[in-house]
Formats: C-alpha cells, structure tokens, sequence
C-alpha cells in the first residue's frame, strides 16, 4: 500500500509539472482528478504517511525561473472540485451550518486558462503575476502591457488587487494554429495561452489575441458582496464573465445544466462552475484550508477533452471523392459518451501535427461536432514510431488520388468509385434531399453491391421482386421502400438538384438554381453566363454545374431522371376549364400540394366530368399522390392502381381530350 502512495505521488507530481510548468499536460484533468482522490483517500487511511510535499499538501507546481519570481501577499489558492450535484448541497449544509443560516450563493463559469494577479497603485498596473505553485509566481508585466484586453489605468486611486483567468478565445486559438510559421500546433486554448503569455517577445505575445475575464477582488475588499465588487470591475473596464450571477441553492442543478448545455456556443473554454459566498464577511467566518478556501467550490462538468491511444489511421470517401482521414482509437468516454473514432480532417493537419499510428493523442469533443484528434503527446512518444504515409490510391476503387493546387483535400477522381456512388445515392435519398423513406446506409451499400441501382436514377425502376434479393429484407419492407420511391417521384427540382451532389451546390444554392428552371429537362441547356446571371451564384458553382451535367456521371443520372419522368416541374396551371374529358373516371388524392391545395385539385377532376373518392379501392382509376402520401398510396401500389403525379392529371386531360378531337 505504501508503494502506491509514493507511485501517486511521483505521478502527479510528474502531470502536474507537464501541466503547469510545460504547458503540455500528460493526464486529462478528469484522470488528474481521479488519481489525486485516491491519494486523498489513502493518506486519510495513513495519517502518519502526510508530509508537506505531497500533491495534497501544496498548490500547483513550482514555477519555472524563466521570469522573475513573485511571492503572492496572499497565496493564490486552488479550489475544492465536486462532481456530483449531491456533494455540492453537501458542501452548502456544511457552510450554512458554520454561518448558522442559509448563506447567499454566487454562481459563474469556471473559465479553462491561466489564473492571473493584477496590482494596481494610484489607477496604475504594476504587477501582473502568474499562479505558479500558489506562494510564488512569474512576473509576467512586461507581456500583460501588451494584452490589451487589460486595463493599464482603472480609475480608482487606492491599492488594488485584481485576480482572474486569462485565456486564448476559441476563434483565436483557431487561428493561431492555422499559422504556418507555428511549428507545432497547441493542443488546446489553455496551452496556447499559456505559450504566448510565456513569451520572451512581448510583440508575439500582443499578437495572439489574449483575452481576461475578472473574477476576484483580494483584500481589502471595500465592497459588502462579491456581486458588488464584480460591478465595481466591470465599472473600471474589466471585462467579467456575463453569466456570473446571484443563484438559489434551489437552482443550482438547473442552472448548472444550463450552462452545460449552452457553453459549447461561447468563444471560450469552460470546465465548470465556481459556486461561492456572496457576502465576503462570511467568507472570512468559514475560512480556508492551506489548499482551497471553505468559502467557494467548483462543480466540474464531465471534460470534453480525453487521452487516448490511436490505434490506426483510415480514410474515408465522401460523395464528391473527398477523402477524410479518420483516427480509429481506443475507446474512451468524453463529455459523457465513448468515442472510438474521431476526424483527423485531412493529410496536410496530420502532418502538421505530426500525428503517428501509437501516439497517446487529445480527442476532444465540443457541442455537437463530430469528435476530432486535437494532436498527439509528444513527451510521452515512446521511441520512434514511423511518420504517417497518406495513401496515394483510393481505398474503394483504387484510382491515383489527386489533389488540386491550393486545396488541403485529396480527392478520388473516378466519378463511378463504388463508395462515393453508395454516398451519393445516401445523398439522393437523405431527408433535405428526395428524403427516400427505407434508403439509409445499409440499403444504398446492399443495391449497389447487388448491381441493382448504380446511379440514383435507377431507383424509379426497380421492381419490388428485385428488392426481395436484398438480404433481410420481406414484404413489409419492399412494401415500404416501393412507397417511398414512388412519393419521392412527386418532390420539387431543388430538391433534386440538391439531391444530385453537384460539388458546392448546397440546399441553398440548389433553390436559386431551380427558381430560374422550369423543370430538369433544362438543365441540358443551360450555360455558365445564364448561371453566373442568378442572385448568389458565382463562376466556380456555375462551372460545377455545367461540369457535372456534361460529365460521364452526371449526364447519365440526369437523362436518366428524365427518362424516369422524375423532372420536378412545377405544378401545371390548373386554370378551370370544364369539359367531360374525366368522365367515368374515379380518383383519390392523397398527400399535400406545395404548388396548389387539394381543394383546387378536387375541382378541376369535378369540372372535368370526374369523380374524386375517399378511400382507395379496387374500383379507384388513379390515385393522384403529392408528398408524404401515406397508406393511400401503399394501398393503390397494393392493387396495383396507377399513381399519378399534377401533371400525370393534367397529360391524361390532353390525351383524352385528344381522343375526343379525333
Ligand atoms: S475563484 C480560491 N472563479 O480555477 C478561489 N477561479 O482550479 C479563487 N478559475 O486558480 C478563484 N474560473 O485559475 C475562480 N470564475 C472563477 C474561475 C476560477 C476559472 C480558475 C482559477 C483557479 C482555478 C482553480
């Protein structure tokens, strides 16, 4: 057991001095956490074992000499952590009991960066200092002059302590490591905050973007409430976090759950929420430990950011031929669910990181985007591991990939690959697109593999006993799939334009496009000029178009959309015109009509001398279908009964009225 403890000790030890005095952090915080809970647990157990430098005894790590050290007037504490709601009513029982009444809550987000001193005299900032062990840290003046997000003159004549967290805002920190001449890319916001307030160069460090939230006004505190001082700061030109707020123990699950779920939207790294007491007389009543003061504790949210090991590097092909490589990992919980597998984005990040197959890497996992590789660990690299070779051929079809000048992503040329046309036609039956009920990924996978479908246009003549060869599928679901072609068959041309995958022709740009046509047909004649002409398109759109309907593929699914009569013209004029051209037919119409309510519809058959019912039956001559039909539809597929579409209506008016003129 006493090996344990020394094993505990070294190793955190050995993380926090990665973390706070290389920046390069070789445990998450979560695991942080874990490890020094254990070591909390075993010393209570051996009492005779706590000396002074233990991870529990002290704050931090101590700090690196590159700056003059600072020994704090007050030592700049840590906080006591919670992750349970349960532990945090505890820990408000325990401070009511010490006051003797219910104590007055403040609530803000714990902000991920670097905590910070500010020392003011006569308005003046003299001294900016950093944590560093919590007794002694780095005098940082001369770079914090160069942030201007802090204030170097306040209006306020007496002495002044300010403390805070500086941080790298995440659309800086985006950038930052999009510059080229950084030669390794910062893992995090925190790292590329501390890196650039660590700088020699003041210039490079007023370069990066700094930002500073106030959090904190030292003694003496000539304010009654924290809430007060925090107005105070703000009234001298602090910024302070605009979420801090006055909170009742009875919101306090609630409010922390709101914030959880909103923080993903802020512009800055959050790991919790600092609860504290607002009124600073009773801060002094409950006093502090030589750790963390009693007076305030902070409730971690489940981190978003995890180590892991990557196992292998894959990549993918997207419906354009656009290949994405992928991490394949092991396992890991972050921000409350496993991941396995996260973006690696494209070659040129992999090699900018530098990436390997074996490398412990960061995956990071924040509001609702897909989980990517932050980088990998270089300490903890063990030997050489081989640099990581972007495959030149295409894993599906294995054509040479290639990559256009000026672009960061590979792309597989061959217009025919069997990935991309199993993406492309997931594309043609997604929900913004044709929305095929029944085509999700395995059903594209098993039609293009069987050599039933290999362009989206080849959905319209399927047969349902073709569908019957499909591996697990029965009568219930042809029955299913057959109804969702045929409702697809009714949807409007941006739907299709979008559906087709023309490289950047996106949901909106496929509306513009369709607004100047009047049906697909004349998307075999339109030209670059006409297109560059419409509101919001530009050259290299209209050049995708016109690429995509002269090229193999393309041509191929357009004619065949055609053929298939799948056009998405507009609804015909259905202006009345009475006649007895409908005259001894019956029809049901089912589903809705973008381009006309039904009841127009109803009177036109009516006009025409024909007879609209409700129910499908055997006697029924046409169903007119419109979108999202439902039973109607399957029954009339059921009995086999045809189904026709506004201009289907209108065709069979002409051709009978035809047969009435000869
Ligand atoms: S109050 C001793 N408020 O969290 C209490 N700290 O893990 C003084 N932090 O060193 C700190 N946001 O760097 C406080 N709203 C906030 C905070 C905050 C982030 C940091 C700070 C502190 C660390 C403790």
């Amino acid at each position: 057991m006493s090996d344990r403890i020394d094993d505990l000790r070294s190793l955190l030890d050995r993380a926090s001095y990665a973390y706070y005095a290389l920046d390069s952090p070789v445990l998450t915080d979560a695991e942080y956490d874990v490890l020094y809970r254990e070591l909390v647990e075993l010393e209570q157990q051996h009492p005779e074992r706590v000396v002074a430098s233990s991870p529990t005894q002290r704050v931090g790590a101590p700090p690196l000499q590159l700056f003059a050290p600072v020994v704090h007037e007050s030592p700049m504490l840590s906080i006591d952590n919670v992750f349970a709601i349960d532990d945090l009513n505890a820990w408000v029982d325990r401070l009511a009991r010490l006051l003797d009444r219910e104590p007055t809550l403040f609530g803000e987000l714990k902000i991920d960066g670097l905590a910070l001193s500010l020392r003011y005299e006569h308005g003046i900032l003299l001294q900016a200092a950093t944590r560093g062990d919590g007794r002694t840290g780095e005098d940082v003046t001369a770079n914090i002059y160069a942030v201007d997000a802090i204030p170097k003159r306040i209006a306020h004549d007496a002495p002044l302590e300010v403390r805070g967290e500086i941080y790298l805002p995440r659309s800086a920190f985006q950038l930052l490591n999009q510059d080229p001449d950084l030669k390794v890319p910062f893992a995090n916001p925190r790292n590329a905050a501390a890196g650039s307030l660590r700088q020699k160069n003041p210039r490079i460090t007023a370069s990066r973007g700094l930002a500073f939230f106030a959090y904190q006004l030292e003694e003496p505190i000539e304010t009654e409430t924290h809430h007060e001082a925090l107005a105070l700061l703000r009234s001298l030109g602090f910024a302070v976090e605009e979420h801090a707020a006055l909170v009742e123990r009875e919101q306090l699950a609630a409010r922390i759950q709101e914030l959880d779920q909103t923080r993903a939207q802020l512009d800055y790294d959050t790991d919790g929420v600092v609860i504290k007491l607002d009124r600073i007389e009773d801060r002094g009543r409950v006093g502090a430990t030589s750790r963390a003061p009693r007076w305030s504790i902070a409730y971690k949210f489940a981190p978003e950011e995890q180590l892991t090991r990557l196992l292998a590097i894959e990549i993918s092909v997207g419906k354009t031929g656009k290949i994405t490589p992928f991490a394949e990992l092991e396992p890991v919980v972050v921000a409350g669910s496993t991941v396995s597998r996260a973006t690696l984005h494209n070659a040129e990040q992999i090699e900018r990181k530098d990436v390997r197959v074996g490398d412990l890497v960061v995956v990071r996992k924040a509001g609702e985007i897909i989980p990517e590789v932050v980088g990998p660990v270089l300490g903890a690299r063990v030997g050489e591991l081989p640099r990581y070779q972007f495959p030149a051929y295409c894993p599906s079809c294995g054509t040479r990939l290639i990559r256009v000048l000026d672009e960061v992503d590979f792309h597989c040329p061959n217009r025919f690959c069997p990935e991309q046309l199993v993406q492309r036609l997931m594309h043609f039956g997604s929900r913004d697109a044709m929305d095929i009920d029944g085509l999700g990924e395995v059903r594209a996978r098993q039609l293009i593999e069987l050599g039933l479908v290999r362009i989206p246009s080849d959905l319209f003549s399927l047969e349902p006993h073709e569908l019957g060869q499909l591996p697990g599928v029965g009568d219930k679901m042809i029955q299913r799939f057959m109804v969702g072609i045929a409702t697809a068959r009714q949807r409007p041309l941006h739907r299709i334009l979008f559906g087709l995958a023309i490289d950047n022709v996106g949901a909106h740009v496929a509306q513009v496009v369709a607004s100047s046509m009047g049906a697909l047909d004349d998307l075999l004649t339109i030209t670059v000029e006409a297109l560059v002409a419409l509101d919001g398109v530009g050259d290299t759109v209209a050049r995708s178009v016109v690429h995509f309907r002269d090229d193999p593929y393309g041509s191929q699914v357009v004619a065949g959309l055609i053929d298939a009569d799948v056009r998405g013209q507009r609804a015909p004029d259905l202006a009345p015109a009475t006649s007895d051209q409908l005259m001894g037919l019956s029809f049901v119409i089912t589903g809705s009509f973008p381009d006309g309510p039904r009841e127009q519809i109803r009177d036109f058959i009516v006009e025409h001398g024909g007879r609209v019912i409700e129910a499908v039956s055997k006697r029924t001559d046409y169903l007119v279908a419109g979108e999202r039909a439902g039973s109607k539809l399957a029954k009339a597929i059921e009995l086999g009964i045809p189904v026709i579409d506004l201009p289907g209506l209108s065709a069979i008016v002409a051709s009978r009225g035809q047969q009435t003129v000869i």
